[in-house]
C-alpha cells in the first residue's frame, strides 16, 4: 500500500510512518515542520520507499499534487496543543478544520477513499457519562481545539455519506512515549531538570487523565483498520485506567529520585477548557481483541526514559 501521512514529523505520526515502512509499504510524508522534527524522520528517511514533502496543508495545489497515486491517507497533522486555544482562536480553526477540508478535497481530486483520521477525547468536553463511549449524549465542548477536531470529524464523515468515503477516527486519549514533546510529563521533567527543589502544577493536582502508549496506540489504529469495516469507524483510544496528576508526579519524582516542593495553582482544572476527569470506555475496540501492553505507569516510564536519553528534544521545546 502507498500511505499518505499529514504530520508525518509529529510524535505519533512520526512513529507510524516507521512502522508502516517496516511493514514494507510505501509513504508519502508529509509535514511544514511547525512542531514536528526532521531528526524523527531520521529512519523513514533512510527509506527508500519515504518520500519527504516539506509543505503547509495550507498550500493546496502542492497537497493536491503529493497525493497522487496513493491508496489512503492519515491525516494526523493539526495544532495538537489543548491548552493556549484562546490565546489564538484562528488556530485550531485554519490548522485543524480548514486543512481537514483540504486534505478531503485532495483526496477527492484522485479518488482516493480511505481516511484515518487522529481526532482526541477532547470532544467529550465536560462528559456526563464516565467511562465515556464512543455514542456519548452529544457532548457540550468546552475548549476550542475539541471543537475544531469534532468540526473536522463532521466533515470527514459527511464526505463518507456524500462522496462514498470510508473512515477512521480515533479518539485519542494523551499519548505517551517515546518522542513525546508536549504534554504535563514533558512540563514537568523539564522544570524538574532546572530545579529539582520545587514543582508548579496546573491545578489541584487531582485532575484524573487516561493515558496510552505510542506503540499501544499504533498497534490499535492497525487492527482497527483490519478488523472493522463500517463506512464509518469511530473508535476511542485508551487503556481501562487512569492516573491523578499527583500519581505521574509521583512515578516521576521516584524515577528521577527528588522530593520536590508542590506548588499548585489551584483549582479543578489546570486551564480554561481542561477536563478535570477524562476517561473514555474503550470496549468496542476491546472486543474486536485489541488490548494495551503497557499500563499508564509503564508508560509515564518510558516516557521520562525517552526525554532522560534524548536531552536534545527538551531543547526543542519551549
Ligand atoms: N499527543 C496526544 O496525546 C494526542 C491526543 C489526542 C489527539 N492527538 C492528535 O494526534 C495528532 C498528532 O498529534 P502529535 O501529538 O503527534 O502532535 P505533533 O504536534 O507532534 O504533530 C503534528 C504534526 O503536524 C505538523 N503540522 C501541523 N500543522 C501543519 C500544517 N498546516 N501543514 C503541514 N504540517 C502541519 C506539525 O509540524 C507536526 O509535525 C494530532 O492531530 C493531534 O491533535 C494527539
Amino acid at each position: 500500500m502507498k500511505y499518505f501521512i499529514t504530520g508525518c514529523a509529529g510524535f505519533i505520526a512520526s512513529n507510524l510512518t516507521d512502522r508502516l515502512l517496516q511493514e514494507g509499504h510505501q509513504v508519502v510524508g508529509y509535514d511544514n515542520f511547525s512542531t514536528g522534527l526532521q531528526e524523527f524522520l531520521e529512519n523513514a528517511k533512510k527509506s527508500p520507499n519515504f518520500t519527504l514533502i516539506n509543505g503547509d496543508l495550507h498550500d493546496r495545489d502542492l497537497v493536491t499534487q503529493s497525493m497522487q497515486g496513493c491508496d489512503m491517507v492519515f491525516h494526523f497533522a493539526a495544532n495538537a496543543d489543548v491548552r493556549f486555544g484562546t490565546d489564538h482562536p484562528n488556530k485550531d480553526l485554519e490548522q485543524n478544520v480548514l486543512v481537514t477540508f483540504y486534505v478531503l478535497e485532495a483526496m477527492r481530486a484522485h479518488n482516493i477513499k480511505q481516511i484515518a483520521f487522529a481526532s482526541t477525547g477532547s470532544i467529550y468536553g465536560e462528559a456526563t457519562v464516565i467511562p465515556t463511549p464512543e455514542n456519548a449524549p452529544f457532548p457540550v465542548q468546552t475548549s476550542l481545539y475539541g471543537a475544531s477536531k469534532l468540526a473536522a470529524e463532521g466533515l470527514i464523515q459527511a464526505y463518507c455519506e456524500g462522496f462514498n468515503f470510508k473512515a477512521y477516527i480515533f479518539r485519542f486519549v494523551s499519548i505517551l512515549g517515546e518522542r513525546y514533546t508536549h504534554g504535563h510529563v514533558f512540563d514537568f521533567y523539564k522544570q524538574l531538570l532546572v530545579d529539582p527543589s520545587k514543582l508548579f502544577i496546573l491545578g489541584n493536582g487531582k485532575q484524573r487523565k487516561s493515558y496510552l502508549y505510542i506503540q499501544d496506540c499504533i498497534d490499535a489504529i492497525q487492527w482497527a483498520l483490519k478488523h472493522s469495516d463500517d463506512k464509518v469507524n469511530i473508535f476511542n483510544l485508551g487503556t481501562d485506567e487512569y492516573c491523578q496528576v499527583n500519581d505521574s508526579i509521583g512515578w516521576i519524582c521516584d524515577y528521577l529520585q527528588v522530593k520536590p516542593e508542590l506548588n499548585y495553582g489551584g483549582g479543578e482544572s489546570g486551564w480554561i477548557g481542561d477536563n478535570p476527569f477524562i476517561f473514555l470506555d474503550c470496549s468496542k475496540i476491546r472486543k474486536l481483541g485489541w488490548k494495551p501492553k503497557l499500563s499508564i505507569r509503564d508508560g509515564v516510564m518510558q516516557t521520562i526514559k525517552y526525554l532522560h536519553e534524548n536531552p536534545w528534544v527538551l531543547e526543542n521545546r519551549t
